[in-house]
């Protein structure tokens, strides 16, 4: 190869490699999503969106499972973007005097008005 189209070929082959990589790094640190659609914190958990999230999974768990569980706060939460929008959240919850943590993934399509918990399942405190 001349030298010129050699740099050529690295350059080309930097712009391919570099944005496989990057992607890579970034979903693969929670062992999550791939590629598109990993997970990012949600960074205000106060908003009041997030809390309505929190309160579904909850109410929608009571129902599925004939349960009593009172929302009490969202803890933690991450987003995840696919086909509308993914909530994981750490919510904190009573049942009766107990305080039970949860962890709940909601699957919302805001344009559609659809939700669904898709998980939810007890974490020890
Ligand atoms: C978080 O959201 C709440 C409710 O919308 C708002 O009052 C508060 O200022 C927000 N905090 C930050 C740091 O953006
Ligand atoms: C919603 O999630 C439940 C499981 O939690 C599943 O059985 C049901 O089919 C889902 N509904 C839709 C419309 O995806």
């Amino acid at each position: 190869m001349e030298p010129q189209k050699k740099h050529c070929f690295y350059f080309l082959l930097t712009l391919t490699i570099l944005p496989i990589y990057a992607s890579t790094a970034l979903g693969g640190k929670r062992g999550g999503g791939v590629l598109a659609g990993g997970w990012q914190p949600i960074k205000n958990i106060t908003e009041p969106h997030v809390k309505e999230i929190g309160q579904y999974a909850v109410e929608e768990y009571n129902k599925e499972s004939k349960s009593q569980l009172k929302f009490v706060s969202v803890v933690k939460g991450e987003t995840q973007v696919m086909a509308g929008t993914n909530y994981r959240l750490m919510l904190a919850t009573k049942d009766g005097a107990l305080a039970k943590n949860y962890q709940a993934v909601v699957w919302e399509k805001v344009w559609e008005h659809f939700r669904n918990l898709t998980s939810f399942t007890r974490l020890k405190a």
